[in-house]
């Protein structure tokens, strides 16, 4: 382990409440003179800035009126998708760590006008939602960041309605990093050096208690990984048939 579990988090969080304030807060001026509505429109959307991997909301099949939660929601664009899929009568929920991004999805949700979401400032392993409330959890590269991953896809399980399903795109290798790696915290928050092999990471699906879990897509994500010989690879895909426990 890098380090203890809760210094890791700090530094993740660490990491992207910059990021709050740097890319992501950037916006640029349109090439002319738009009028203002116009301009403030413009600026939201690129606020709402992916750190992702993937397209889970593509391959959630999302219906009008579900409830979704997203983990580790960032700027908000897997939120933003979602919500327009779900509709006024359905509730997406973004969930991250840091406060900073999170001030600014909810700003950005506001601006575009859509009221059917709702953030929370929380750890994934650690999900404040009741048991069985959710009809679709998406997470767009989050889970390689946690620590317990183990814990996370428990959550993921304890929150979905028995016939619930899970949408995840995350970052998994071919092959075992070097220990420097896993133990450089920068890599761990570039979403390299908290990867885990692709078989390793859907066998804690399954022992989280999903009967299907389905890969979706897996593309080259980084050749050399931390320039390394191992490949890491954007993984989707989709976990369905909840065994209670
Ligand atoms: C690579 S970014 C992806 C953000 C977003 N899903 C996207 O596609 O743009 C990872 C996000 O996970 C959040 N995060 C990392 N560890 C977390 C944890 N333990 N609990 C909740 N959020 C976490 C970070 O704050 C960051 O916003």
């Amino acid at each position: 382990m890098v380090e203890k579990e809760e210094d890791l988090r700090k530094t993740v969080v660490r990491y992207y409440d910059e990021k709050a304030e740097g890319e992501a807060a950037k916006t640029t001026q349109a090439p002319c003179c738009p009028d203002s509505e116009e301009l403030g429109q413009l600026q939201t959307v690129q606020t709402v800035i992916s750190f992702g991997c993937g397209l889970p909301v593509l391959s959630s099949d999302l219906r009008r009126g579900e409830v979704v939660l997203d983990l580790g929601s960032g700027t908000g664009p897997d939120v933003m998708a979602a919500a327009r899929e779900v509709g006024p009568e359905g509730l997406v929920i973004g969930l991250d760590m840091s406060g900073r991004l999170m001030k600014r999805a909810y700003s950005s949700m506001h601006s575009l006008g859509l009221s059917n979401t709702a953030f929370i400032v929380a750890a994934m392993e650690n999900i404040p939602v009741r048991d069985a409330a959710l009809d679709v959890v998406i997470s767009n590269c989050v889970i390689n960041l946690s620590p317990d991953k183990a814990r996370v896809f428990e959550e993921i399980r304890r929150t979905l309605k028995p016939e619930g399903r899970a949408s995840i795109s995350d970052v998994v290798t071919d092959s075992d990093l070097p220990t420097q790696v896993k133990e450089n915290a920068e890599a761990w928050c570039a979403c390299i050096g908290g990867t885990l092999k692709t078989g390793d990471y859907l066998r804690l699906i399954r022992e989280a208690g999903f009967a299907n879990v389905e890969m979706v897509s897996k593309d080259i994500f980084d050749d050399h990984a931390w320039g390394t010989d191992v490949k890491a690879f954007a993984l989707t895909l989709n976990a369905h048939g909840i065994k209670r426990k």
